[in-house]
């Protein structure tokens, strides 16, 4: 019997310190479809995600809240649990670090590593940042003692501790990355951590005596160990590790850990390292994704900008929300998230391109053919390059997916959502219709029907709620066979087929009513809209001297700048060639907003809008006296 070839993903544990975000779900999503990937691909995937429960931060809000910390915990990852149902995660595993399965391996491991001499005991003497539970050198942060990561307060911290030797194994660390180059991705995090590990490591202080709440050291139980030497562990422990260890002998190595980017020095750097002590092969991959940010920020609790993932699902389903966060990110960078750009995603790329395929093929076939995909007759012109760019987008997707770059495996497909509409306008079968050639009419509303399936089928790991309401219209429900990756040749789809029409996979939504009820209605009359000081902040206002100025040929009211600004110079074009002669504004000190999106006027790039006040047919520019240029206008 053939042994299945096995896949291994797992996403951070999550701290339930607060409920998910649409940000933290952006993981789970990620290594869910290429989970599912995998496993149509017809591998053995093991897909494992879970909740960090211990350490300072966890134990001072359950004392917040007033309850013991589990107390405080158990409602909130019985919430994250929720919405990776309500988001359709198929995970096989869901750890939590107060489990007595990961505990005993925590255990065993510190146990180990102490044992042969790695650990060892001292006095830490440094600064601790308890929301991101890491310690920091005083070089490390940020004046006023502030988190290099976070921003927030660091604490300074005195105590009895015992260290992890990772100074000892820099250079194997090193040499490792050298000979598997594609361990860290992308390139730039590997280069960064290249380049950190370079300048020599520090012992990593791994226990803690001041608070309670984490897993107590094996052999000195008045100190707890260090929540991220605990938690890294998951990926093992979950696996029965050391004790009843079938599903450690059969998954590890981890193929891929998939991580944010504010985390990546501890799974790149020192988890690995652990293993090496603890003479454990190392995982094969871990990839860093970028944020989901809202304005310039990344979306966290501790910033208050969260969106909550429920609401959306609840508004806009399940599928296109992760369709939007699969999307949207790019590999290895960040990305925006604003409900206008979600229900643009939904609108252009879900409704109109593959929604309205699907619409436009059950139509026709409904109309000119009764119901019924026929056989297809004569090819038209066209036909050849629709099969072509189906043959051409199916391997470039297994690429892209084989790298986990999801983003762009889903414009790849959306290539072929594009091709075939764009086929349909071609071969115009409403024409081929009325001039009754029933042959050609049979292969363009066959291969548009065959489109679809195809699509749909690479769709599956990204939108796995989908495929079964395509199915549906389509008719081949009951056909599983024709939904399989194996099945993505073009032909299969059986002719004779009935179809049946359904609603419109994606409704339009209208971006009129978006945070309807949220927003108060203005009222117009009474002029423009009243802005928070954070909009007026977005202003640059600043001060510019005008350093040259002359007439745009052709344009009687057109003036150009050359403006200095600080140490930066500037060109704008300005509508006030009726009120000012152009020499007659040399030298002066006027007042630019600086960062309008330049525009190009005459061909002339401008960049940046000269401010003036109009009344009674006058005109006149806003200026300074002494005030030097590039100061800013408050
Ligand atoms: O870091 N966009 O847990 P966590 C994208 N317990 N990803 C985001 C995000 C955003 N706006 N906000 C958070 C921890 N994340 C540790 C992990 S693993 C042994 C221990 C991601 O709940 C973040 O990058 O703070 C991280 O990968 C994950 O959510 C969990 O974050
Ligand atoms: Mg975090």
């Amino acid at each position: 019997m053939d042994e299945k070839k096995t896949f291994y993903i797992t996403t951070p544990i999550y701290y339930p310190s607060a409920t998910p975000h649409v940000g933290t779900a952006y993981p789970t999503v990620a290594a869910d479809a290429m989970a599912r990937y995998k496993r149509m691909r017809g591998y053995d995937a093991y897909f494992l995600t879970g909740t960090d429960e211990h350490g300072l931060k966890i134990q001072r809000r359950a004392q917040e809240a007033g309850l013991e910390p589990l107390a405080f915990v158990d409602p909130i990852v019985e919430n994250f649990r929720k919405l990776w149902q309500v988001l359709l995660i198929d995970n096989d595993d869901f750890i939590r670090t107060t489990e007595d399965r990961h505990k005993k391996v925590a255990e065993a491991l510190f146990q180990k590593i102490y044992d042969q001499g790695d650990i060892y005991k001292g006095e830490y003497n440094g600064w601790y940042c308890p929301p991101c539970e890491t310690f920091f050198t005083e070089r490390q942060l940020q004046e006023g003692h502030l988190c290099p990561d976070c921003g927030r307060p660091a604490q300074i911290t005195r105590e009895e501790s015992y260290f992890f030797k990772m100074s000892k194994y820099a250079q194997a660390w090193l040499d490792f990355i050298e000979e598997n180059p594609g361990f860290i991705q992308p390139q730039s995090r590997r280069n960064e951590m290249v380049n950190f590990v370079r300048q020599g490591l520090d012992d990593l202080c791994v226990s803690r005596t001041s608070f309670s709440w984490g897993i107590p050291v094996p052999f000195d139980s008045k100190h707890v160990i260090y929540v991220w030497f605990d938690a890294l562990i998951n990926y093992i422990s979950a696996l029965g590790f050391g004790f009843e260890d079938e599903l450690y002998q059969k998954y590890w190595p981890a193929d891929i850990h998939l991580v944010g980017k504010d985390i990546i020095r501890f799974h790149t750097v020192i988890w690995p390292i652990m293993l090496m002590a603890a003479g454990i092969p190392l995982p094969q991959k871990i990839i860093g994704h970028g944020w989901f940010l809202m304005g310039d920020d990344k979306m966290s609790k501790s910033k208050g900008n969260v969106v909550d993932p429920f609401i959306l699902c609840q508004k806009y389903g399940a599928d296109a929300v992760r369709y939007f966060l699969l999307r949207e990110m790019g590999f290895g960078l960040d990305a925006n998230y604003s409900e206008e750009a979600l229900v643009n995603r939904i609108n252009i790329d879900l409704a109109n391109d593959y929604g309205n395929l699907l619409s436009r093929a059950t139509a026709m076939i409904n109309k000119f053919q009764g119901d019924i995909v026929l056989i297809p007759g004569e090819s038209t012109d066209f036909d050849n390059g629709l099969r072509e760019t189906a043959a051409a987008v199916v391997p470039e997707t297994e690429h892209l997916l084989d790298n986990m770059e999801l983003s762009a495996a889903l414009t790849e497909i959306w290539r072929l959502v594009n091709k075939a509409n764009k086929y349909i306008d071609d071969c115009a079968p409403w024409a081929l219709n009325k001039a009754k050639e029933t042959g050609k009419l049979a292969s363009v509303l066959y291969n548009m029907a065959e489109t679809v399936r195809l699509v749909t089928i690479m769709i599956t790991p990204f939108m796995p709620g989908l495929p079964r309401r395509v199915w549906q219209q389509l008719g081949i429900s009951d056909k599983p066979e024709l939904h399989t990756w194996e099945s993505l040749k073009w032909g299969l789809f059986p002719a004779g087929t009935k179809i049946e029409r359904g609603e419109p996979l994606f409704p339009r939504i209208d971006p009129a009513t978006l945070n309807e009820s949220e927003e108060p209605a203005r009222e117009k009359e009474e002029g423009p809209p009243s802005i928070t000081i954070d909009d007026f902040a977005k202003m640059d206002l600043r001060i510019v001297k005008v350093l040259a100025c002359e007439k745009v040929e052709k344009a009687d009211k057109l003036l150009k700048f050359r403006l200095q600004m600080g140490d930066e110079e500037r060109t704008v074009i300005s509508g006030i060639a009726e009120h000012y002669q152009p020499d007659q504004l040399l030298g002066r000190n006027l007042v630019l907003i600086a960062n309008l999106e330049p525009r190009k006027i005459r061909g002339t790039i401008s960049h940046g809008m000269l401010l003036s006040a109009a009344a009674d047919g006058r005109l006149e520019v806003l200026e300074v006296d002494s005030i030097s240029s590039g100061a800013a206008v408050k």
